[in-house]
């Protein structure tokens, strides 16, 4: 199985009503976190964002992140009533505001806080619970003393990012102590990281051969036939899969264009979307540059044109 990774901005609903449109492979999502908040109603946008009824691409798991029991309580049973049969819980966001506050990885080094809120939270929860982390906030086996902990306790699986909140999403992944998780784990273990070509999942299946659920981010942005490509072994050829990227993208522009208020949402929201979109485009830097220094709405939809009808010169010209 394939899972679409969270990636806040990116892997929104539209992204992930319209994905599986146009791409194959991606069996399940999990949402960009939402924060459990005090006196949140069930009714707010975020609810509705999450909503299985208006998640109808990719089945889609909701995430929070949360150091606080009792609203972490509230939001799941929130999302349960909404038709959410399983719930996430974040502890690896490694950003500086979020670990602070002793939520995402700003948790890992405290297995007494994490051991607290899972006895207060597992009974009093109506949706099962997943937990996606890292392997530490600082040091690399902060995990190798959480995992007993989970053990004890109910959960469908662990989705571990093998890096430390520190090294963000650089360096190298530690396979090492992902290994010595897969030993200590009596839950079902997802890998996750840095799987971004055919090459790299055979290498890591090879090396894993227990594992049979992968998550995808950055990968499966950069190059969206990345999961079919895994699952199918065939590989469309280059003119192909840039034409249906360049469909997916005016798609997406679209939908961001009906919802997002006035003409620099839009170019910011496009740009952010290409910082990985479309990685696996021939002359990829030249392409991120000119994205860049766009600001205006004419002159995306205009530089748009021009990298895609290049895509396909380019593909006429290597005779591909
Ligand atoms: C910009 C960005 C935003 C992210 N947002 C989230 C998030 O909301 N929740 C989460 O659990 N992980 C988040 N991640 C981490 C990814 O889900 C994933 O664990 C990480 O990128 C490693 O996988 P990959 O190498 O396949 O991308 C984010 C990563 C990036 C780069």
């Amino acid at each position: 199985m394939i899972y679409l990774a969270p990636i806040q901005g990116l892997t929104d609903r539209i992204y992930r009503n319209l994905f599986p449109v146009y791409f194959k492979g991606v069996d399940v999502a999990i949402a960009p976190f939402i924060s459990s908040v005090r006196k949140m109603k069930p009714a707010t946008n975020l609810l509705k964002e999450l909503h299985p009824g208006k998640n109808t691409g990719i089945p889609t798991i909701p995430q929070i992140t949360s150091s606080n029991p009792d609203d972490f309580i509230k939001l799941s049973n929130a999302l349960y009533d909404i038709g959410c049969g399983t719930v996430n819980w974040n502890l690896g966001c490694p950003f500086r505001l979020v670990v602070k506050k002793g939520r995402g990885a700003g948790m890992l080094c405290y297995p007494d806080r994490v051991e607290s809120f899972l006895e207060k939270t597992m009974p009093a929860i109506k949706p099962n619970l997943s937990i996606k982390l890292r392997i530490g906030l600082r040091y690399s086996d902060d995990i190798l003393t959480l995992i007993p902990i989970f053990n004890r306790f109910p959960l469908t699986e662990l989705i571990i990012h093998p890096r430390t909140a520190e090294q963000m999403y650089d360096g190298d992944v530690d396979l090492a102590i992902f290994q010595q998780c897969l030993g200590l784990s009596k839950h079902r273990v997802v890998y996750n990281g840095d799987i971004d070509s055919v090459e790299k999942f055979k290498m890591l299946a090879r090396r894993f051969g227990s594992i049979d659920r992968w998550m995808i981010g950055r990968g499966l942005i950069a190059n969206p036939f990345l999961a079919e490509e895994i699952k199918f072994q065939t590989e469309k050829p280059y003119a192909e899969k840039s034409k249906i990227l360049r469909d997916f993208h005016d798609n997406l522009f679209a939908e961001y264009d009906k919802v997002l208020s006035g003409p620099a949402h839009i170019v910011n929201k496009m740009k952010e979307i290409w910082t990985y979109f479309g990685g696996f485009l021939h002359d990829r830097e030249k392409i991120r540059k000119k994205i860049n220094k766009i600001h205006h709405r004419d002159n995306y939809l205009d530089i748009v044109n021009k990298i895609f009808q290049e895509t396909q010169v380019s593909e006429r010209e290597s005779g591909e």
